[in-house]
């Protein structure tokens, strides 16, 4: 694929840059943050590990590429259980990360750089290393040191059955039975996740104040915001009601619930949670007022996610909606409408994610057959994606959502055109795998170390042949270096689209006006086209080739035009980028 017909993007001085648009203040309402999993982006020390320092030491890629921000996945003191989502201590790093001094050395260096820098919180279970777990442990039932979590009896004669039918979300029942001091068979305690991420009790004002102490602690070292983990899941239904579904991260439609006005399940989308998150919002508003949240929250329909960014709760959510929509352009339209809309109603700035360290990679989920939602991670015997389809599609896929206002999120690997890789079963990590007795493959594919250098010991991402998970052939293939300079790769064309993103302000164009090409509705034939106050927008996501307006002068395309006589036409899969005689701009 090539940009043959893109006029070269204009040249610009991009640290300088960077820093100009994050001095402007409420930075995040148009920022492209780019999410960095520590395991798997450079490994400094050669343990085949990624590290605070290796990251440091790969600053440059992203002033490179030409995001604002980056949001680290935890790199706190862990016993690594889900990979960092279990925290054992909220205010140090990981042996196997660095120390302090490395995170306080990466900040410093981001901010040099002109980066924001957004941290992990993980405020809804921590570690059963952490140390209020294991003083609940050691303490009786009733005690302090118990409610902090959420310990109950068990049911039955004695104890012996869970306090409810709860599920966990990786599989098998959410409590677990622990042993008491004097080693007889005691109470249970809620764990949403894995067995070892025992959720908080948030009704308890010792939590909530850990908390912010915890926030002011990272903020102080000038971290510029928190992704917010779990966010819809804090607060629990009084009293625990019964539930025997199975519990998935979804609540709403996208679990296949229809109806707004339908119960949410009792660990999710609790009206408990905005509570928190009021409480947060003050604790930020005691800073320069420029730092921000982004509330993880799987809730649905996108009217209930909006209630977590109104004015004096966080300042951003991501968009599952959009990422598990298929790429169809009806159904695309309808999302970006929805999302505008209820989030114009509360101030916030829409946001728009493809992939993340949770989901298959959207250049693989593009791929399968059956392109859309939100699949298990693949196996050696799974149907195998088609690559090329699934990186034509991709590319497509991320012109739209880069030329969308708002704020969008970019998964490190995505600018290389990274399928998910199939890890095999003995290599797995992820808990899923274990608690679901090997029937969800789960989400290594999409954790895979980074190719930076093909010919280099793995492929650039440290400095000997280590990596925690094995990195597929095409990775090398697809190693930065074998795409910067080139013509049309995948990087050179999210390079250009960042670039062309910040020049014409595309992120903060105050409105999006749907358009007919050729006369046709914005959706006829599968065709998507929008105006901007930067570009023309059209995407192609139907099966024939659809002829752009005569004159506009083409900014940048996710493949390469065809020709008819004096007329361009786009291709299926395709996005153009496009500044007409009549675009305002
Ligand atoms: C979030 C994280 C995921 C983690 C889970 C439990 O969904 O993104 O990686 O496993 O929370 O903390």
């Amino acid at each position: 694929m090539t940009t043959t017909d893109a006029a070269p993007a204009p040249e610009t001085d991009d640290a300088q840059q960077v820093h100009a648009a994050g001095g402007r203040g409420e930075w995040w309402r148009s920022a492209v943050i780019y999410q960095v999993y520590p395991r798997s982006f450079a490994d400094g020390d050669g343990d085949g590990m990624g590290d605070l320092p290796g990251i440091t030491a790969r600053l440059p890629h992203l002033v490179e590429l030409g995001v604002d921000a980056l949001w680290l996945s935890p790199f706190y003191t862990s016993p690594q259980l889900d990979a960092g989502y279990d925290v054992a201590d909220y205010r140090d790093v990981d042996p196997r990360f660095g120390v302090l001094a490395d995170a306080d050395a990466l900040l410093a260096r981001a901010h040099e750089l002109g980066l924001r820098v957004v941290v992990d919180l993980v405020p809804n279970h921590t570690s059963w290393e952490h140390a209020w777990f294991r003083a609940a442990l050691a303490a009786a039932p009733g005690s302090p040191e118990r409610a902090r979590y959420l310990f109950r009896d068990g049911r039955g004669e004695h104890g012996e059955l869970p306090p409810t039918s709860w599920r966990a979300v990786f599989g098998g029942p959410a409590w677990e039975r622990v042993t008491e001091p004097d080693g007889t068979p005691g109470q249970w305690y809620l764990h949403l996740f894995d067995v070892s991420q025992p959720d908080l009790d948030w009704t308890n004002p010792e939590v909530v104040e850990e908390f912010r102490d915890v926030l002011r602690f990272w903020l102080d070292r000038g971290v510029d915001g928190f992704r917010v983990d779990v966010a819809h899941g804090l607060v629990k239904a009084d009293g625990l009601p019964e539930w025997d579904a199975e519990t998935e991260m979804i609540t709403g439609t996208l679990a296949g619930q229809h109806g707004e006005s339908r119960t949410p399940p009792p660990m999710w989308d609790q009206e408990g949670v905005h509570e928190v998150y009021r409480a947060w919002r003050a604790v930020l508003e005691e800073y320069d007022g420029d730092r921000m949240l982004v509330a993880e929250a799987w809730v649905d329909p996108v009217e209930r996610l909006a209630r977590y960014v109104r004015p004096d709760e966080m300042h951003q959510a991501f968009n599952f909606g959009y990422l598990v929509s298929p790429l169809e352009a009806a159904a695309l339209k309808a999302q970006v409408e929805e999302t505008s809309r209820a989030m114009a109603a509360v101030g916030a700035p829409p946001t728009w994610v493809l992939s993340n360290h949770d989901v298959v990679r959207h250049t693989t989920r593009f791929g399968l057959s059956a392109a859309g939602g939100n699949p298990d991670g693949l196996a050696a015997d799974d149907d195998q994606p088609d690559p090329a389809v699934g990186l034509q599609r991709a590319r497509a896929a991320t012109l739209l959502m880069l030329a969308l206002p708002g704020s969008a999120y970019v998964y490190q690997g995505e600018e290389l055109g990274l399928p998910d890789a199939v890890v095999p079963d003995d290599a797995r990590q992820d808990p899923t795998w274990e608690r679901s007795r090997h029937q969800v493959n789960g989400r290594d594919g999409c954790r895979v170390p980074v190719p930076w250098e093909a010919g280099s010991p793995s492929y650039g991402f440290g400095p000997t042949d280590a990596s925690w998970l094995p990195q597929p052939a095409v990775y090398g293939e697809l190693a930065l270096d074998r795409q910067r300079d080139v013509p049309g790769s995948t990087f050179e064309m999210y390079r250009a689209a960042l670039r062309l993103r910040r020049d014409l302000a595309l992120g903060s164009s105050p409105d999006l006006g749907w358009t007919e090409l050729d006369g046709a509705a914005p959706v006829a034939g599968g065709v998507l086209a929008f105006r901007t106050s930067g570009a023309l927008v059209v995407a192609n996501l139907g099966e024939a080739p659809v002829r752009l307006p005569d004159g506009a002068e083409v900014l940048l395309v996710s493949g390469e035009l065809e020709h008819e006589g004096e007329s361009r036409l786009l291709p299926p899969m395709t996005t153009a980028w496009l500044r007409g005689p009549a675009d305002p701009s």
